[in-house]
Order: structure tokens, then sequence, then C-alpha cells
């Protein structure tokens, strides 16, 4: 690609990005951040674990073709959707608590808070409610058209991961090295499947051996949890205290208690490996750190046109193919 069409692109994304602000809802729906905190509340009440499963969202949507709840459609007969991609099929969940906000948002202000908008207060407030870092979010997002399972299944990486590979990723979109290991903080809540680490308990990199930088008294405990041959389904604790975010899962890391191959990852490399180090040591600067790649991934915009979807999981009747086909 010539370098000059490369900035034409460039200029067209940043000329249709959607500018975002903190207020964006001030006049329109002033209770919308309240709204979305309350339900997080209920839902984390409910299951502890169904905040951190939100959470997610942010990064599934975000890295997909922008923040744009492109995630969150269900597939139609004429549209594979992301959901069923191979990094979210049987692992993403809680998509209800996206539905009881939007229900929620849509008897106050109906047709104004997009889906959108609702993934990154939610994500927001997973983390303030695990006793993590609050901060303020900007919004003004449109929801897309549509989605691509086979986009999702070419950016989101597999837990198998190697730090280097996701040093990459996380520069193609803007992301530093800080910010990738910062972001996977995240971690320090929530759970991962047997499914994941199987590979790394028996099998690492095709050696019919386990990753040797497990420490051994947690390899015996996953081995425990996931034998071979057992429900790969099975869940395990992503950090010693999954439900309070907090820098233990770096003290983890260090430790070689990582569940993760890619968690564990960022230790070994010794590009990822003083960061580990700063956050295991200095909580206040993993939350700062974590804040400020929040947002900068809250920022990825496609520059595609969008609407404000009334149910997340459906594109709004009128753009609909086949509604367009029933017209003419
Ligand atoms: C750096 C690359 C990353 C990789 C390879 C990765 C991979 C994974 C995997 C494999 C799981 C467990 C899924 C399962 O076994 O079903 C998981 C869970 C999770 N991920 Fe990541 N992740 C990454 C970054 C992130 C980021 C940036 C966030 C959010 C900012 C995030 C948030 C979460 C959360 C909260 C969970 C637990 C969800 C639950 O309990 O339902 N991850 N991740």
């Amino acid at each position: 690609m010539s370098p000059l069409y490369t900035a034409f692109l460039l200029l067209m994304a940043m000329a249709s990005a959607t500018p975002l602000w903190p207020g964006f809802y001030s006049e329109t729906c002033s209770d919308a951040e309240l709204i979305v905190r309350e339900v997080m509340k209920k839902a984390m009440i409910r299951e502890p674990r169904s905040v951190a499963s939100v959470m997610r969202f942010q990064f599934h949507d975000c890295f997909v073709n922008g923040c744009d709840a492109s995630l969150l459609l269900d597939d139609t007969p004429t549209m594979l959707g992301e959901k069923l991609a191979l990094s979210n099929i049987n692992s993403l969940r809680s998509f209800d608590v996206v539905d009881e906000v939007k229900e929620e948002l849509e008897k106050v202000c109906p047709g104004t808070v997009s889906c959108a908008d609702i993934i990154i207060m939610a994500a927001r407030d997973a983390v303030a409610l695990s006793g993590g870092p609050d901060w303020e979010v900007k919004l003004g997002r449109k929801d897309s058209l549509t989605a691509s399972q086979e986009d999702s299944d070419n950016i989101m990486p597999s837990p198998r991961a190697n730090a280097s590979l996701l040093i990459d990723l996380f520069a193609s979109f803007d992301l530093s090295i800080k910010d990738l290991v910062a972001l996977s903080g995240s971690h320090s809540i929530g759970q991962g499947r047997c499914f994941s680490i199987m590979f790394r308990l028996y099998n690492q990199s095709g050696t019919g051996k386990p990753d040797p930088t497990i420490e051994s008294s947690f390899r015996e405990k996953l081995d425990n949890l996931c034998p071979v041959g057992g429900n790969e389904n099975v869940t395990g604790d992503l950090d010693s205290t999954p439900i309070v975010f907090d820098n233990i899962y770096f003290k983890d890391l260090v430790a070689g208690r990582g569940f993760l191959n890619s968690d564990q990852t960022l230790y070994t490399f010794p590009e990822t490996r003083d960061y580990v180090e700063l956050f295991s040591k200095d909580q206040q600067a993993f939350f700062d750190a974590f804040v400020e790649g929040m947002i900068k991934m809250g920022d990825l915009q496609s520059g595609r046109p969008g609407e404000i979807r009334t149910n997340c999981r459906v594109v709004n009747t009128h753009h609909r193919p086949v509604d367009v086909l029933l017209e003419t």
C-alpha cells in the first residue's frame, strides 16, 4: 500500500470518527450512568463472576472493528456474528446483564443510549465495584449495523499466545507494552476454562510436557482441576482473589502462578517482565496504567455508520436486509 494511500485511509478514519466526551448523555439521559451501575450492582449480588464476564466484553468488542457493540449481535440467516467466534464460543457469558441494562435505559430514555456505550460504562463499573479504580468514561459511540465472525477469528488472541505476539497485536491498535501488561491485569477478576490451559498442562508447544514456568504445587492443583479426559468446561480462577480487582494477579505471575499461558508469558518475556514486577509491587501504578489503557481501548472506532439499537442483540428493523427486500 502506498504511503499516500495509507495517509488517505487514516484521514478518512479520523474524519468519520464520532467525537466522544464524558457528558454526552447529560441532557438526553442524565441518569444513564446511575442506571448502568445499579444493574451491575444487582448482577454482582446475584453472581459475583458476572461483572468480570461483562468487563471482558470491552476487549472483545473494541478490538474487532472498534467499540461498536458488534459483539452483542446475535447471528441471523444472513450474518455470522461474533458470539460464536473462536475466542467467544462457550466462553463469553452474561449477555443477559447487558440486556437488563438496556431494558432499564429504554424505559427512561428510549432510543438514546448506545449498546456500545453500555459496554464501556459497565466495564468501568465492574472494575470499580470489585474494589479497583473508578474513572470518567467518554461516551457518544454508535452501534454497528453488522458483525463479523471472521474478523473476530482473525484478530482475537489465543490463550496460547506469547508476549511477543501480544506486543505486536496491541501495537497494531496503538497500545503500548505498558498498556498490554496493565490491561492483562483485568484477569485479576474472573475465571477461565480448563479448555484454555490443557495444552500448557500436558503438551506445551508440542513437547508432550507441561509448561516449565508453572510453579509445581500450582501445577498439581491445576492438574487436579483439569485432568486429561476431564470436562474442559470446568473453570478455575484467573488469580488467587478472583472477585477482587487488585494487583495480586501480578504477584501470582511473579510466583509462577498465572492461569493462562498468555498471562504467565508476561513474566517470562524480558520485554514485559519489568511492568509485571512494577505492578506486583505498586498497586497504584497498576491502577493508573489500567485506567489509561481502558480509555485508549475505548477510543477505538471503525468510522463506519451506526445507530442506537433498541435491542442490543439485533440491528434496528429499518436496516435489516430482509425488510428492505420485503419493502421492495
Ligand atoms: C492480552 C491478551 C488476552 C488474552 C490472550 C485473553 C484471554 C482470555 C482467556 C483465554 C480467558 C478465559 C476464557 C475461557 O477459558 O473461557 C479470559 C478471560 C477473561 N478476560 Fe482475557 N485475555 C486477554 C486480555 C484481556 C483484556 C484486555 C481484558 C479486559 C480489559 C480481558 C478480560 C477478561 C476477563 C474479565 C476474563 C474473565 C471472564 C469471566 O470470568 O467470564 N482479557 N481471557
